[in-house]
């Protein structure tokens, strides 16, 4: 069951030079208990996707045109009022650096039972034992002691897990983990992805999983959209996209991971483009290998290529 419809955003910024448009055309769905991943080199536009949703884009950012409906209402037009009440509550934000979330002049304890105070408007013993459920929840260790520890005395690791479990008091129903493990070893990765997938199945959440790794995408997420240079440029879900992988960037992407047999090395030339750069066509046409003439001239729309799996590339029209 859809949950969070994105529909065609069309995102920009007012530089000193004008306007520069940042996103295009991006649309994608999130579901009740499925995972859907934003994959993409680092400036493509996830995080500007992904706090459209939360209607937190920055000062300067000028939304054109699109939508993002949640319970049948545009998250982009909703005054501070309700927003209040969905940010946090409904949806909730990991963010990619947890020390940014995370206060360090006050305990562990005393910011998870702030979050349920507000949040489940419980008070005393309740708050206290709910605030330790959590703790639990996310596999804190010794989780009574932990409460009054402060940030600082929490590995990278273990703030991640904190930032979840203060994110999982607040009950919401859809979780958006920008990079949630980039700053973090692989170990650790593993096992906060592993407790994300958890709480996906036991509440059914959805979670938008946000991150430049197909690997991390191949291990755990269900749904995938592949992101280049502001245009969401294949779709579909994971199985499917491993086995088909379709538009020249994610096979560029695929082939460049670090554990692929077939690894060639410096397998996308050149850097992407940033938000100055105009581009006629495709915007990966300079970078790709198999670009064609009408690249050059015309915007690819997305053609479907198989079950639910869209590429938007001509050599698939
Ligand atoms: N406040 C801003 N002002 C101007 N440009 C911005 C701003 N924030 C992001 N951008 C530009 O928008 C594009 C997308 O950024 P972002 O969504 O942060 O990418 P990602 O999360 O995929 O790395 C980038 O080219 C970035 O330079
Ligand atoms: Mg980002």
């Amino acid at each position: 069951m859809k949950s969070v419809e994105i529909k065609n955003l069309n995102i920009g910024f007012n530089t000193e030079s004008g306007f520069r448009q940042a996103l295009f055309d991006v649309s994608f769905n999130l579901y009740k208990g499925c995972m859907s991943a934003l994959v993409g080199e680092s400036g493509c536009g996830k995080t500007l996707s992904a706090m459209s949703i939360l209607n937190l884009l920055p000062k300067s950012a000028v939304v054109k045109s699109g939508e993002v409906i949640f319970q049948s209402k545009n998250i982009l037009i909703q005054s501070s009022k309700e927003l209040q009440k969905i940010r946090g509550e409904k949806i909730a934000l990991i963010p990619q650096d947890p020390m940014t979330s995370l206060n360090p002049l006050y305990t562990i304890g005393n910011q998870l039972l702030e979050v349920i105070k507000i949040h489940q408007n419980l008070e005393g013993e309740e708050a206290y034992k709910k605030a330790l459920d959590a703790l639990n929840a996310v596999q804190i260790p010794a989780a009574k002691e932990r409460m009054n520890s402060y940030p600082h005395e929490f590995s990278g690791g273990m703030k991640q897990r904190a930032i979840i479990a203060m994110a999982l008091s607040c009950n919401a129903e859809v979780l958006i983990a920008d990079e949630p493990t980039t700053a973090l070893d692989v170990t650790i990765q593993a096992q906060i992805m592993n407790l994300l997938k958890e709480i996906k199945k036991e509440r059914q959440t959805s979670i938008l999983l946000i991150t430049h790794d197909l690997g991390l995408v191949r291990d755990n997420a269900d749904i995938v959209s592949v992101m280049y240079s502001g245009r969401i440029v294949e779709n579909a879900p994971v199985d499917e996209f491993f086995k088909k992988t379709s538009h020249p960037y994610s096979i560029a992407l695929l082939d460049s991971l670090p554990n692929n047999r077939n690894r060639k090395l410096d397998t996308i030339k050149g850097q992407p483009p940033t938000i100055h750069e105009t581009i006629a066509g495709c915007r990966f046409h300079p970078r790709c290998k198999k670009c064609m003439d009408i690249c050059t001239k015309k915007i690819p729309s997305q053609f479907s290529v198989g079950k639910e799996h869209f590429s938007a590339c001509f050599l698939n029209g």
